[in-house]
């Protein structure tokens, strides 16, 4: 499978009720042997990137929710979100998988969240309680990364596709915490059209699924309304007010999109937006605001 391949697979979710069904299965069975769960999100989308299910799957285990690719987040959004995630069963980091030291930040933090666990069993007598560990995510927000990034070594890309069973196997981050090697492969909340899009915006759910120019237009309202001086800088654009067509009509001038009567290349000025965003050309931008989503 060649890597542009792989890409589309990912990004290609077709979640049935059979698939959500097994899935669930399996994380459920997954969980009866972990202490806490790592729930990774992507740091632009926090509220689109969790599974609005996971809450009831896990029960009363402790979960730290990792806000993943801070890198390409605006991080006064990420702050905000972070300090609302957190509460008494929650615990929040945000963390850019690729490039931070997880190796050493994830055990100090697990082992914080679970002190009472390893206090009560010292008081039992034992002495060096073994923790473990899952990582679950819906399909891109970086599970893989993150294991690799926590283990050091490159551990085997999870499947994307719903329903794949692997053996479980268990791998040593710490003298004393334990991961289990694949990650939890979670759906989305697909059913929510405003998540759909943030999904599709930033390249985890196909564009045939969403249409292109309505990805645009959220994308051209969101950073006309927040980050008006990024329209500015990456197209050369300023407008009071938003208007959709101007805005379009004006970057393919300004690219030089054009076709042979000097009409204006609209379609090539979409793809041009999206892959904008996609690629982080247009970087630090957070897609939804913890206000929106609880007014
Ligand atoms: P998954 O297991 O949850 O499906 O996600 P995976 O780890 O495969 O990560 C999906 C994409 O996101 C990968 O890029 C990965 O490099 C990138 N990624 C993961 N974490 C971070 C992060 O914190 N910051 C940034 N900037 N990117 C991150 P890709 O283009 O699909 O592959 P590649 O570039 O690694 O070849």
């Amino acid at each position: 499978m060649t890597k542009e391949e792989k890409k589309q697979t990912a990004t290609k979710i077709n979640w049935y009720p059979g698939h959500m069904q097994k899935a669930k299965i399996q994380i459920q069975e997954s969980l009866k042997m972990v202490d806490i769960v790592i729930e990774i999100r992507d740091a632009r989308i926090p509220f689109s990137s969790e599974n609005p299910l996971l809450r009831d799957i896990i029960a009363q285990k402790p979960r730290l929710i990792v806000l993943n690719k801070k890198d390409m987040a605006d991080p006064r959004q990420t702050e905000e979100w972070l300090g609302h995630l957190r509460n008494n069963t929650d615990h929040a980091i945000a963390v850019d998988a690729v490039n931070d030291n997880l190796k050493q930040i994830i055990p100090s933090i697990v082992k914080e969240i679970l002190k009472v666990k390893i206090e009560k069993a010292k008081a039992r007598g034992i002495r060096k309680k073994m923790l473990r560990a899952m990582v679950v995510g819906i399909p891109n927000v970086g599970k893989s990364t993150f294991i690799n990034g926590v283990v050091k070594k490159k551990v085997a890309k999870s499947e994307n596709r719903p329903g794949v069973t692997k053996s479980l196997q268990w791998i040593k981050i710490h003298e004393d915490i334990e991961l289990l090697d694949t990650p939890g492969v979670l759906w989305p909340r697909f059913a929510d059209e405003a998540v759909a899009i943030n999904l599709a915006l930033i390249g985890s759910l196909n564009d045939q699924v969403v249409d292109k120019k309505m990805l645009v237009k959220q994308a051209l309202l969101h950073l006309h309304d927040f980050y008006p001086e990024k329209l500015k800088q990456r197209y050369g654009i300023v407008f009071d007010s938003f208007d959709l067509e101007e805005m379009l009509d004006t970057i393919a001038v300004n690219k030089n999109f054009l076709l042979k009567d000097n009409k204006k290349d609209i379609n090539k000025t979409i793809d041009f937006i999206l892959t904008d965003i996609r690629n982080n050309r247009i970087d630090n931008v957070t897609w939804e605001f913890w206000c929106e989503q609880n007014q």
